[in-house]
């Protein structure tokens, strides 16, 4: 069963397929020549605890593209709704479907629906991790910088579900990975520990200046992600904002990411994220190339 559930449940060299294969599709999609459909006659259930824009707008076109049916599931429509259980849902859906997506709060939800379920399940985003945008943001990375090697990534800010993501792939990809959050922000501590056995080079900075130098790819994120509380947050991460200044002292090329939504003003200036070194809308762009090859390896074999 090739469940997608983390990146650091696979190895690199399957993610480095899974990038070739998305960057061969993103071709052949511009390019205009017709396209392998491994999802023919095959359906896939995306279950949304949580709203969504781009995950959920690419997956069903990604389906589509790929000759399956994609079926839109809100959580609050389902009888997950009124307290049935995951593992029956997952087993109930199984004997309909090929391939399971699902977005919710509990990563254990996930995990849960996965061990119960008999086809691939794939992860749309839990509180603890979002796999399938790192997967976008790296092949967005190779297409600006070339290459993942050598390279030095810089997070600024929460060190959330998508740090954390961000983390794994360092882990499997070998890329220098910089993380500045203020004091009570740090990613989890274990997985700091997992990454850093696994030969991750991820170091931990309070100043963001001083983790942005020489840096080539500078990324952030919300600062209050769903499920969050506000509480103080816009006062403990007034000095991780993504600003011109903080940009001028990266590397000259460095490119900006954040995998949107954003908040203009807060944990990014307007003239960052509209600006030349943003690269946030082939990163949302590429959500679709990287889950079609995703889906692909998961459901189509290949
Ligand atoms: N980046 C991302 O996952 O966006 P959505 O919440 O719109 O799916
Ligand atoms: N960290 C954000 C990502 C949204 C795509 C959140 O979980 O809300």
């Amino acid at each position: 069963m090739r469940h997608f559930l983390d990146i650091r449940d696979q190895s690199g060299e399957t993610l480095q397929g899974i990038l070739d294969h998305a960057a061969e599709m993103k071709a052949a999609l511009k390019s205009g020549a017709s396209t392998a459909q491994p999802l023919a006659g095959k359906s896939v259930a995306m279950i949304f605890e949580k709203p969504s824009t781009r995950t959920r707008v690419s997956f069903e076109v990604g389906i589509s593209q790929l000759g399956g049916t994609p079926l839109m599931l809100s959580s609050s429509d389902l009888q997950i709704g009124r307290g049935e259980s995951i593992e029956d849902t997952a087993r109930v859906l199984s004997r309909y479907v090929d391939a399971i997506t699902i977005r919710c709060f509990d990563h254990a939800t996930l995990t849960t629906l996965a061990e119960s379920a008999t086809v691939p399940v794939i992860n749309a985003l839990t509180a603890r991790s979002h796999p399938c945008q790192i997967m976008a943001d790296l092949q967005t990375m190779i297409e600006r910088h070339g290459s993942l090697v050598g390279q030095t990534v810089t997070w600024i800010g929460d060190g959330n579900n998508v740090a954390a993501s961000w983390i794994e792939a360092a882990a499997r990809f070998g890329f220098h990975l910089r993380i500045a959050c203020p004091d009570g922000y740090a990613p989890d501590a274990e997985l700091l520990a997992w990454a850093r056995g696994e030969g991750a080079d991820v170091v931990l900075y309070d100043d963001a200046t001083a983790a942005v130098a020489d840096s080539q790819t500078i990324v952030t994120d919300v600062w209050v992600s769903m499920g969050d509380d506000e509480g103080t947050r816009a006062q403990d991460f007034q000095n991780f904002q993504v600003n011109e200044e903080l940009m001028a002292a990266a590397a000259g090329d460095a490119i900006f990411m954040h995998c949107l939504p954003a908040w203009r003003g807060m944990e990014v200036t307007a003239g960052v994220i509209d600006g030349p070194q943003s690269v946030v809308f082939d990163e949302a762009e590429n959500r679709l190339h990287a889950q079609k090859a995703v889906l692909a390896w998961c459901v189509g074999g290949n």
